[in-house]
């Protein structure tokens, strides 16, 4: 397949090396050419451990590599889908769900790796809402095995079975769920951060020792701050806050505390600084 991913980040890159080991053709999109660049190193730097580590020989990784180009320009893209990866905002996603509807060909299929944001909607900014679908990665993309599929209320069946066969080729388990807020990765996970960061703003504990609880007493690979720290804090906050929106439910206000961090700039790792800090990569 011909695949064009929108987002160099953490989960951008991730999927573009999904997709080109998986033989897929890739175009790389970002707002630079740094931060292209930026994904480009980071993908390099995962198929060299992986070279060293023996699960993949040198020609394997150049070839996957060289089957992941950058496009920059916003010109039409020669492609059968387009994954969009861009921040978790709406009126950024809808922009760019305007402009793929119109530089991509008719039938290419249109998914958002959103973990939040309402499928119907980024389908009803299109000409083709039965194209489009959500397509959810988790981080660190090549080694977590979800990928949750989102139909929005317009999605086609053809939409949907060719994402779940796309997810399958990437070597991920694809579960399909209906758009609703948070759908249900984020609708049981973020609730249970936010807990934790209240726990935390009420004096209940220490981060590292609630971390600790949730680590060692429910064998959570990571505790709730670390996890936050690594999806990133304004993340967590645009889901909590989709989730609050939708719902209308107060069980799902942001704690103060986090929105504290983002005013801060302390995002997480990405920042160098969340609820730890972290050295410069
Ligand atoms: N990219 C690629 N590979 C990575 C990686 C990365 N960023 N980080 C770790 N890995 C690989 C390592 O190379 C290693 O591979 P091998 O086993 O083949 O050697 C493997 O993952 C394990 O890594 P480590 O031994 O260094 O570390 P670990 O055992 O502590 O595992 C972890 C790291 C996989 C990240 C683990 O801590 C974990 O599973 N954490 C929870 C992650 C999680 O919950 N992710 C979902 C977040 S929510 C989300 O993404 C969606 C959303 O909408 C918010």
């Amino acid at each position: 397949m011909k695949v064009l991913v929108i987002g160099a980040g953490q989960m951008g890159g991730g999927i573009a090396q999904v997709a080109a080991a998986a033989g897929d053709e890739v175009l790389l999109n970002d707002r630079s050419q740094e931060l292209i660049d930026g994904g480009l190193r980071t993908i390099a730097r995962n198929l060299e451990r992986a070279v060293e580590k023996g699960r993949l020989t040198s020609e394997d990784r150049y070839a996957i590599e060289g089957r992941i180009r950058p496009q920059l320009a916003w010109e039409p893209f020669a492609i059968d889908i387009a994954i969009e990866a861009a921040t978790e905002k709406l009126d950024v996603k809808l922009e760019i769900f305007r402009k793929l509807d119109t530089l991509t060909p008719p039938a290419a299929i249109l998914a958002s790796n959103t973990s939040s944001i309402s499928i119907t909607k980024l389908g009803a900014a299109t000409s083709r809402p039965a194209s489009v679908i959500g397509m959810h990665y988790f981080n660190p993309v090549p080694v977590m095995k979800l990928v949750e599929i989102i139909r929005g209320l317009a999605t086609s069946q053809a939409t949907f079975d060719t994402v779940r066969d796309l997810a399958t080729a990437h070597g991920k388990t694809p579960v399909e769920v209906r758009n609703f807020p948070g759908f249900v990765s984020n609708r049981v996970l973020c609730p249970m951060l936010n807990e934790a960061i209240f726990a935390l703003y009420e004096g209940v504990g220490s981060i590292e020792s609630i971390d600790t609880v949730m680590k060692l007493g429910m064998n959570h690979p990571m505790g709730p701050f670390e996890l936050a720290d690594f999806i990133g804090l304004d993340t967590l906050l645009s889901i909590l806050e989709v989730l609050y929106e939708g719902f209308k439910d107060s069980k799902y206000r942001p704690c103060p505390l986090l929105r504290e961090y983002v005013d801060a700039g302390w995002l997480g790792r990405k920042s160098g600084r969340g609820f730890y800090t972290y050295p410069a990569s």
